[in-house]
């Protein structure tokens, strides 16, 4: 059975109000996201990878020792962390739980310093890739950040936050501002409920 497209959990035009229009959507979802699911299915056709899931074929073709991931991982890897962005957003109110703010502030000082710590792993993330909130094996909360289309799943750590510091994810209401991007994200975008929902 193929892997398809989601629909976005909410309109294309859910989030310009926010700072992510739509036509952004329009060109990230239907078009970039769409190409992992096209491209992501054509890669494992016929391969031992067919009929397995996302996250079986992540951890399986992720290789920490290759200075580049293969054509496999990477479209089935940019699939999953695009199926989790579009949750991790939302048009709605983003209280934050009561058990993710105590959570952050055991972990990283206060809800502010994580977020300073998110942003910089975002804005410094040279190239591609990905900024995190994760949930270690030992059970602390980090922030992380991966190139390209790596993500937690392949570190066996729980994903509670990504953000897309790809440019296509930006550059058409941000330009060149990624940083803006990312403090906008987090001030506006994220769907807390989610992340917490994710622990
Ligand atoms: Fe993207």
């Amino acid at each position: 059975m193929a892997f398809e497209l989601p629909d976005l959990p909410y309109a294309h035009d859910a989030l310009a109000s926010k700072g992510m229009s739509a036509e952004t959507l329009e060109f990230h979802h239907d078009k970039h996201h769409n190409a992992y699911v096209v491209n992501g299915n054509k890669a494992i056709e016929g391969t031992q990878w067919a009929g397995k899931s996302l996250e079986e074929i992540i951890q399986g073709t992720y290789d920490a020792s290759a200075v580049a991931q293969n054509g496999i991982f990477n479209n089935i890897s940019q699939l999953w962390n695009h199926n989790q962005f579009w949750e991790m957003m939302g048009p709605g109110a983003n209280a934050m739980p009561s058990e993710l703010e105590k959570a952050l502030v055991e972990n990283f000082g206060s809800v502010d310093k994580f977020k300073d710590e998110f942003k910089a792993a975002g804005a410094g993330q040279f190239g591609s890739g990905w900024a995190w909130l994760v949930k270690a094996k030992d059970g602390s909360l980090k922030v992380t950040k991966t190139e390209n289309g790596v993500n937690p799943v392949c570190f066996g750590q729980t994903t509670l936050l990504g953000c897309d510091v790809w440019e296509h994810s930006y550059y058409i209401d941000f330009r060149n501002a990624r940083p803006d991007y990312l403090t906008n994200f987090l001030d506006n975008l994220v769907n807390w409920e989610n992340v917490a929902s994710r622990m």
